[in-house]
């Protein structure tokens, strides 16, 4: 298998891609498409101003608007739902009630047509096995908005999964994000955005999802997890098929029995298993890989007895050795209990003003880790921590660098499967091992680099 490249930056946080503006010659697509966005918002508002003074209640109509929002989204097509499903996560820039509303979206749509699936087929693959798969077309695995994933053997005899993506997907996309993140530039002009960096935020989440096209790189991050994690024998990531993959395809080993089980169906001690070394693979990408799995919800993370399947690196975060730092010693000052270090860990990452009132913020984010340090594992609850912690950042107006961001996503997205599957793990305890190695290693490449410069 050939080497895997090094993930160049931070997948998933990169602007560039999905910013690129769409040549002159597709202004007309790009008008038809704001008509097209137009005539969807219009109807939309209309049934719903209608739906909300049939409303009598207030919280008839809070529940109307989200259920309107979730809707319009759906209507709005695929990259609107991409975008909301990532902003769904993002505990940090949204309330909790709205991030769970954006949640209930599904990422789900028909198969390939066959007669668009076919050329791609031919272009990717030799004859046999571009027959194999079309014969399979009817049937993926799974079908999402961005790419279908198909079931075949090769003629080698082995069991793969084709990962392929969806024709046209990339123009829809480019066009679509286009007009989201000018759309975001004349917001951050209205009185209710001033002072929120829409722009910035709007041109992190649809990089991201742009970034979900990048098949070269999804399979390279795959194979680079798949590596670092190769002494975690219990966390699986299927093997990578390097030479049949192309940019429009993804072939990698088939996992079998990926299904979603519920707690009933292992016993608490091969449960308990699943999720410690599950929690232990995500700690060792965190503090010492560097290369985070962002998306580790139900759809990407099988758990099993006593082991877990991790499929889809599609978001996959690439930390900076400062904000890999930087997390790290929040996490630590956190266990230990240090609330104002914690505070200036997280302003070292944020954009602030000159007047955000910062020993407010320090006093209160003091207060929060006091009441969470030392806690029994039972009693801390994570997303309860993170949800105070974003919240207070919004009220201080702090928007934190997603570099710092992203790690605790990662981790809150777990915390339904830990929730579920092994509440009595305590995860600051956990952390502490993979901590210990990651400030030795630092210190230790302080020391060789000081020695370095004093020999030269
Ligand atoms: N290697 C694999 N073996 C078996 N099933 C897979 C494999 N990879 C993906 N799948 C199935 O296909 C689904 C979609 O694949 P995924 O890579 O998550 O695509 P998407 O980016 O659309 O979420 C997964 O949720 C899983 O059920
Ligand atoms: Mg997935």
């Amino acid at each position: 298998m050939a080497e895997p490249r090094e993930n160049a930056g931070a997948t998933g946080t990169t602007a560039t891609a999905g910013g690129t503006p769409p040549p002159r010659a597709a202004t007309l697509v790009v008008l038809r498409r704001l008509l097209q966005i137009a005539g969807v918002l219009a109807r939309r508002t209309a049934s719903g101003l209608s739906s909300a003074c049939r409303a009598r209640v207030r919280r008839g109509r809070t529940a109307g608007a989200r259920s309107w929002l979730v809707g319009t989204i759906i209507e709005l097509g695929p990259a609107f739902i991409k975008v909301a499903q990532m902003l769904s996560t993002r505990a940090d820039l949204l309330p909790p009630h709205w991030c769970r509303a954006l949640a209930t979206l599904y990422d789900s749509g028909p198969p390939i047509p066959a007669e668009e699936l076919e050329p791609v087929l031919a272009r990717a693959f030799d004859p046999p096995i571009a027959r194999e798969l079309m014969a399979r077309a009817a049937e993926p695995v799974a079908s999402g908005s961005i790419a279908c994933v198909y079931r075949t053997t090769l003629p080698d005899g082995a069991d793969v999964a084709v990962k392929v993506r969806r024709p046209g997907i990339e123009d829809t996309l480019r066009v679509d994000m286009a007009i989201m993140r000018h759309a975001a530039r004349l917001l951050a002009h209205l009185p209710p955005f001033r002072g929120v960096p829409v722009g910035q935020i709007i041109a992190q989440l649809t990089g991201a999802v742009y970034a979900q096209l990048d098949f070269v790189q999804e399979r390279h991050n795959l194979a680079l997890l798949r590596a670092n994690l190769a002494d975690h024998d219990s966390v699986r990531i299927p093997r990578v098929r390097d030479e049949l993959c192309g940019d429009e395809v993804l072939v990698m080993e088939f996992i079998d029995d990926l299904r979603r089980r519920s707690p009933a169906d292992m016993p608490e001690d091969e449960r308990t298993q699943a999720v410690m070394r599950t929690l232990h693979a995500v700690y060792q990408m965190l503090f010492l890989d560097g290369l985070v799995h962002c998306d580790l919800h139900p759809g990407n993370l099988y758990l099993g007895p006593g082991s877990a399947v991790i499929v889809d690196a599609g978001f996959t975060v690439r930390l900076s050795q400062d904000a890999q730092d930087k997390f790290s010693s929040f996490f630590y000052y956190m266990s230990v209990g240090k609330g104002t270090a914690c505070a200036d860990v997280v302003l070292s990452t944020a954009t602030s003003s000159p007047d955000t009132d910062t020993e407010g913020f320090r006093r209160d984010i003091s207060a929060l880790v006091a009441a969470n340090t030392g806690v029994s594992a039972a009693e801390f609850d994570l997303v309860r921590f993170a949800t105070q912690l974003f919240d207070i950042q919004r009220r201080y107006g702090l928007y934190a660098d997603p570099q710092f961001v992203f790690p605790i996503l990662s981790l809150l997205v777990l915390e339904g499967a830990v929730r579920d599957f092994a509440p009595r793990i305590d995860f600051q305890d956990e952390a502490l091992p993979f901590l210990a190695r990651a400030m030795i290693s630092r210190t230790l490449s302080a020391s060789r680099a000081t020695e370095r410069s004093a020999r030269s």
